[in-house]
């Protein structure tokens, strides 16, 4: 068997695209709230309502079969205007518990791209002072939770804070200002490291990256520097600082480029030094294809895509792969075992895939059925590639794939499902937010029924 017994076969969710609630039991607003919806998309008020949901879908998650599930905590809960919230440790601590209940191993976030809206106005991560806030609120969650967790993730996808602010917090801000608000972040996420160690908690705690491996689009050695530049950028900068405590050599030559060098303390540099990540979450949902730099740059598109640097890569098409209908990512399963090796080779770290799915309209038949055997085919490609970085030596221990329910998108609204579930909602009419299971549910059920032996 490929796949142990103890293997994490979940699925993932985070706070704010999920619970609804968004002013409730003393909840501050985060960034989330306070942007603008995007144009055609609804905000994140309700979302899937799971707040006032979550013995349901714990039942639903229980009977999809699932050993884990992996959800962010809402630091806007806990910690509203820099205080402790006891409704929201309440919150957490019952979900936690339901969970454990249902033999699903709880697997938190602890930052899911929803700043406290009050640390976001007086200059969130560019602030020296969030990472402060950001420790504080991390040893309020080990206090209160860490008897039950096992598996801690500190900060999902920096790198694509850091790359698609715009999209994800409306900010608009230098590359400088960027790289330093990155650099507390990774001070913040060291230092998060440390107290957990240091507290002597029962887990393992490590980053939530996304991660894509990065192909050159031809033969050309340049093309080939050109991935290897832009992987640096995109992926080993922040894996890099996790587990090795330091800033990769190729990422620093990009920042020195774009006059973004952070300014960076002793006390930060031997903070990151001496505190670094047990195990690795990764997130993937493609891989990534660049050329050698013309010195005409393009702009990010969104969170995924790639990008260029003058003088460093562009991003191509890859003519060899499909793309999805949403935002025309590139569809790549065997990108997710290269991009497996390339993690394992690097850092020798166990490993653990976070995210990784299909967003499509699902349609809901007049008998309550979804036929979403389009996302069925994505992630049977992607556990197969999966299973095959597995018998090849990647120490990988779970999947948990996106998303556990329906719940909105970062930018493309509640149309863009990912669910094994679906909640009857569209983005501006919340019907009665009814769940129904769609085929893909009890396909994973099988999967997971099997350990994996059967994909069909
Ligand atoms: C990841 C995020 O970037 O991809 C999730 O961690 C997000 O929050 C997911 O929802 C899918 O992206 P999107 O834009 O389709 O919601």
């Amino acid at each position: 068997m490929t796949f142990k017994d103890n293997f994490l076969w979940g699925a993932s969710t985070s706070a704010y695209q999920v619970e609804g609630a968004w002013e409730e039991d003393g909840k501050e607003a985060s960034v989330q709230d306070i942007r603008p919806p995007f144009e055609g998309t609804t905000d994140f008020k309700i979302a899937s309502d799971h707040y006032y949901h979550y013995k349901e879908d714990v039942a639903l998650f229980k009977e999809l079969g699932l050993k884990a599930y992996r959800f962010s905590i809402a630091w806007t809960r806990i910690m509203p205007h820099g205080k402790v919230n006891p409704k929201g440790i309440q919150f957490y601590n019952d979900l936690i518990d339901e969970l454990i209940a249902n033999d699903i191993e709880p697997i938190p976030t602890v930052f899911h791209f929803d700043l406290p809206a009050s640390l976001h106005e007086k200059g969130g991560w560019l602030n020296r002072e969030t990472i402060d806030a950001f420790t504080e609120y991390c040893q309020v969650l080990f206090d209160n939770f860490g008897d039950r967790v096992t598996y801690w993730q500190t900060i999902n996808e920096q790198n694509m804070l850091v790359f698609a602010s715009r999209v994800l917090e409306g900010n608009k801000t230098s590359w400088k200002d960027t790289f330093q608000g990155n650099h507390h972040m990774l001070v913040a996420q060291a230092r998060a490291m440390k107290l957990y160690h240091e507290g002597n908690y029962p887990g393992k705690i490590g980053p939530a990256p996304n991660i894509s491996c990065v192909y050159p689009k031809t033969e050309r050695p340049e093309d080939m520097l050109a991935a290897e530049y832009f992987s640096a950028f995109r992926n080993w900068l922040f894996l890099d600082a996790a587990v090795f405590g330091t800033y990769n050599h190729m990422a620093w030559r990009i920042l020195e480029k774009l006059d973004a060098v952070p300014e960076i303390t002793a006390e930060d540099r031997q903070v990151m030094k001496e505190n670094t990540a047990d195990f690795i979450a990764f997130n993937y949902y493609n891989s990534s294809t660049v050329s050698a730099s013309d010195g005409k740059e393009s702009a990010a598109k969104d969170q995924q895509d790639s990008f260029a640097i003058p003088g460093f890569f562009k991003g191509e098409k890859n003519e060899h792969l499909q793309t999805t209908t949403f935002a025309n990512w590139p569809i790549d399963p065997v990108g997710l075992r290269n991009t497996a090796h390339q993690i394992y080779s690097r850092y020798r770290l166990p490993l653990i895939i976070t995210e990784n799915g299909l967003g499509q309209r699902d349609e809901l038949t007049a008998d309550g059925k979804i036929h979403d055997d389009y996302r069925i085919d994505y992630l049977r490609s992607h556990i197969e590639q999966m299973q095959q970085a597995i018998e090849e030596g990647v120490e990988l221990f779970g999947y948990c794939p996106w998303s556990a329910i329906d719940l909105i998108s970062t930018h493309e609204g509640f149309r863009k499902r990912y669910g094994f579930v679906y909640v009857d909602r569209s983005d501006f009419d919340l019907k009665e937010l009814k769940r129904y299971k769609k085929d893909s549910f009890y396909w994973y059920n099988k999967v997971i029924r099997t350990g994996g032996q059967d994909l069909k």
